[in-house]
């Protein structure tokens, strides 16, 4: 589709595409439109409505959650459980799965989401974004249980998140390729900037927490350190390095300009009996779907991250993605080990 148009439009044309859409999903993606506008709006007045800092308490993952965390993930649920669309809600805020109320019709998605990817990064006013992943919910369910969570990333409908930078963005697929739309604040509405998105398959640029060096595992070790050895190395090329601590940044700069991004294994977790950082069903699935979509790879460095059968609503796994000839190569690093 052309550069200009809206979000609406463009997924209501994208439905017209689809023999038998009832438009039941085209109306959900609208009201998490809404939600994540209204999430835009309450980032953006910040320190000016008294939301930044941290609200005191814990989420199910022992993090401390910031004010925003809350309100984020309060903004997604009140959005969305009335709707009708939905079965069912998870979200990293929430220990347990959310049922719809039973005063509100029931729908044939589940939907899960990280309401506030990067919040650390919120009080020093650096970009943060929602993640979202849209499932169906087995015919007829009323009342989903765990095991119609726990799909795999293959199953995914569709997959977004939305960007608070400078800009706010948001960025779909509904497995016909990735397409970036950004919000005009002066009408309200996304509009489609950057079509068909694809990540170039080489790079020069990576992505890692280095603070973790001396805890990886020999195969990211052995990556990390050709790189960094740049033209005088084995890979006769400098690279560059960039980290943000917000997923969402990290991949929507490899979907503009390639790279690789990488919260790996490493020992310290190991010794913590943690088995990676990131949250397998709302991080890495959509993303990986994402970036996948936009011609890339995404993998745990030993398998495909959407062939993995997930096991619980927060359970975490390692995470590689990005330029396909990259993140293959970290792949092979991890065999021949
Ligand atoms: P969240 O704010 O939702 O808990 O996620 C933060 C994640 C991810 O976005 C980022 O890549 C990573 O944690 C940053 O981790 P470090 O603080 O270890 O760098
Ligand atoms: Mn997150
Ligand atoms: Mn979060």
């Amino acid at each position: 589709m052309e550069k200009g148009v809206s979000l609406t439009q463009f997924i209501i044309e994208e439905q017209r595409h689809i023999q038998g859409a009832t438009g039941e999903f085209t109306s959900l993606l609208n009201d998490i439109l809404t939600a994540c506008k209204k999430i835009a709006s309450e980032v953006d007045q910040g320190p000016l409505i008294g939301i930044m800092g941290s609200a005191g308490s814990e989420n199910v993952q022992g993090e401390t959650q910031k004010k925003l965390d809350i309100i984020t993930n309060d903004i997604m649920v009140d959005s969305l459980q009335w709707t009708g669309h939905l079965a069912g809600m998870a979200s990293e805020e929430m220990e347990e799965l959310l049922q719809i109320p039973p005063e509100y019709p029931r729908g044939k998605y589940l939907i899960l989401f990280d309401p506030l990817d990067g919040s650390s990064n919120i009080d020093v006013n650096v970009s943060v974004g929602t993640i979202f992943s849209i499932l169906r919910a087995p015919e007829g369910c009323d009342h989903p249980t765990l095991e119609d969570f726990l799909q795999k990333g293959t199953e995914q409908v569709c997959a977004g998140y939305t960007l608070y930078g400078p800009t706010t963005m948001l960025v779909l697929t509904t497995g016909n390729g990735v397409n970036g739309f950004t919000l005009d604040r002066r009408i309200g509405e996304f509009i489609l900037t950057n079509p068909d998105m694809t990540i170039p398959e080489e790079t020069t640029e990576f992505a890692i927490n280095m603070s973790n060096q001396r805890f990886w595992e020999a195969p990211v070790q052995r990556y990390i350190d050709e790189c960094l050895k740049g033209k005088e190395g084995p890979r006769g090329k400098d690279f560059n390095m960039r980290w943000v601590a917000s997923m969402v940044a990290e991949v929507h700069r490899i979907l503009t300009r390639g790279g690789i991004f990488m919260y790996p294994m490493d020992e310290k977790m190991r010794a913590k009996g943690a088995t990676g950082k990131l949250r397998l069903m709302y991080e890495a699935n959509p993303m990986s779907y994402i970036v996948e979509q936009a011609g890339g790879m995404s993998c745990t460095g030993r398998e495909r991250i959407m062939d993995m059968e997930p096991t619980g609503l927060h359970q975490r796994v390692p995470v590689v993605l990005g330029s396909k000839e990259e993140v293959q190569r970290v792949m092979d690093y991890h065999n021949e080990a």
